[in-house]
């Protein structure tokens, strides 16, 4: 069955105390509209459709970063679900398989329920997602009758009986996209909010004599962000989740509670993460590699058997090939180190290359950025770059070459030569001496003249 999304995101959300609009609050490094977006996803939509409000300059660009395809469409008031709904009406127009609404704001709902609504779909006219509320709050009750599903009622519009009903709405809803727009053309706004509820197309399905039916799913999955609290909850049950879920998958956590992961971290089977390593988006760590204490890493490809850490840091398009090393107080940026290669203590490695088996001495520099351009170093396969080597790029050493110590470098170097650049050394026998006492002598002489 084809499906599309409509995913509701207009709301202000006023109790963030925030510019920024609530559903690009990030959790795990992307924003809460990305997580939902990526659940849906999953389902392959034909139209993805996000009614955006209250920033929607923001929110489309967050929408379209994620998925270039997606549609926004502005809900300029916000009158409330089942107006917002509406809004998607032109961009789904023609479209007449299963339309799927999800909220911006609620992350968690699994691919797998998104699946099982669609199955159930297949039986009834509208599925609703529903979830037994350890505390019901203020949530839109299901009154159901067996199996089927009678009408939603809205918690201010509900009598102490309907109140007590703790199967609540999640606002997932699936139902055909041409009989969704059908429905809402009837519902109204009288009521206790005085807003056009989508929930109530429920009780419209069923007046005209159609089905419906709820499916339920576990409450963590409809988890809604509506303050700062709850965001910092959110970030904190997706941690311990992705964690759970990583060392069930075979990966060794030192210290669970203190590594951080992104929406989208892969790491292999028998990769060993060591404390307070920090993951941003786009990370693949393969199998067998060991990332050690107090790491960062963010957009880049960890390979078997390499090594990072303690105290690295990868940014975006770091590419580690097979045993490559990268120790301590090292930047990596935008740069391959191939198999092997080696950058041990204290050095920038951006807009580069680095040949198999090549040695990086201690505290060399990619001199890659001149204030206005980018430039790329080349480093040959076995190389070795002296410590505090300065490579003054755009510059290309050949394999096997040799940097001296303490060079700055600005021509290419042949393979298999020895560079060095920095003044030669002068050596004055007995100099140090006599310029010791030379030293003490003027320190006696001050301290008697006072
Ligand atoms: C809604 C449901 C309620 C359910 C609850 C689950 C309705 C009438 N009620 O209530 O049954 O238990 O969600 O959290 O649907 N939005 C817009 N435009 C609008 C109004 C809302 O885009 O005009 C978006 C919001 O940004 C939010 C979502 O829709 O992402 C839900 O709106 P909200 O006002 O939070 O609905 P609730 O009152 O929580
Ligand atoms: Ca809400």
């Amino acid at each position: 069955m084809k499906t599309s999304l409509i995913i509701l995101a207009a709301g202000k959300g006023t109790r963030m105390n925030s510019e920024l609009p609530k559903v690009l609050h990030p959790i795990a490094g992307d924003p809460m509209l990305v997580h939902a977006m990526a659940a849906g996803a999953t389902l392959e939509p034909v139209h993805t459709v996000v009614v955006a409000g209250h920033g929607a300059e923001e929110v489309t660009a967050a929408a379209q970063d994620y998925d270039e395809t997606a549609t926004v469409v502005v809900q300029s008031e916000q009158l409330g679900t089942a107006h917002a709904v509406a809004q998607a009406r032109d961009a789904l127009s023609g479209f007449d398989g299963t339309a799927i609404v999800l909220y911006g704001d609620t992350p968690f709902v699994s691919s797998e329920t998104l699946e099982e609504m669609m199955s159930a779909a297949e039986g009834a006219d509208v599925v609703v997602l529903g979830f037994e509320a350890a505390d019901p709050e203020r949530y839109g009750r299901l009154v159901m009758d067996g199996t089927s599903l009678e009408r939603i009622v809205e918690f201010k519009d509900a009598s102490e009986e309907e109140r007590a009903i703790t199967l609540c709405n999640s606002g997932v809803i699936a139902c055909n996209a041409t009989l969704l727009f059908d429905l809402i053309d009837a519902v109204g706004n009288e009521n206790a909010s005085g807003e056009y509820y989508l929930t109530d197309i429920v009780g419209l399905a069923r007046s005209r004599g159609l089905k419906a039916t709820a499916v339920t799913c576990d409450e963590a999955e409809t988890l809604g962000v509506n303050s700062r609290a709850q965001l910092a909850e959110a970030e904190a049950a997706f941690q311990a989740r992705a964690r759970a879920i990583l060392i069930e998958d075979g990966v060794t956590l030192q210290a669970p509670e203190t590594v951080f992961l992104a929406r989208d971290t892969v790491i292999g089977r028998d990769a060993l993460i060591e404390p307070n390593v920090v993951f941003g988006a786009g990370v693949t760590i393969e199998s067998g590699a060991h990332i050690r204490a107090f790491s960062h890493l963010e957009g880049c490809h960890v390979s078997r058997g390499a090594v990072v850490g303690p105290y690295a840091r990868l940014r975006p398009g770091a590419e580690l090939e097979e045993n490559a090393k990268v120790g301590n107080f090292v930047e990596i940026k935008n740069a391959v180190l191939a198999e092997g290669a080696k950058v041990n203590h204290l050095s920038y490695i951006g807009d580069a290359f680095v040949g198999a088996h090549a040695n990086i001495g201690a505290g060399t520099i990619t001199c890659n950025y001149d204030g206005v351009m980018k430039h790329h170093t080349h480093i040959g396969a076995n190389a070795f770059i002296g410590s505090n080597t300065m490579l003054v790029a755009p510059i290309h050493i050949g394999d096997g070459a040799m940097t001296g110590s303490g060079s700055v470098i600005t021509s290419d170097v042949e393979p298999d030569a020895l560079a060095l650049a920095r003044a030669p050394q002068v050596e004055k026998p007995g100099m140090a001496r006599k310029l010791m006492e030379m030293l003490k002598a003027k320190k006696a002489k001050t301290q008697r003249s006072s």
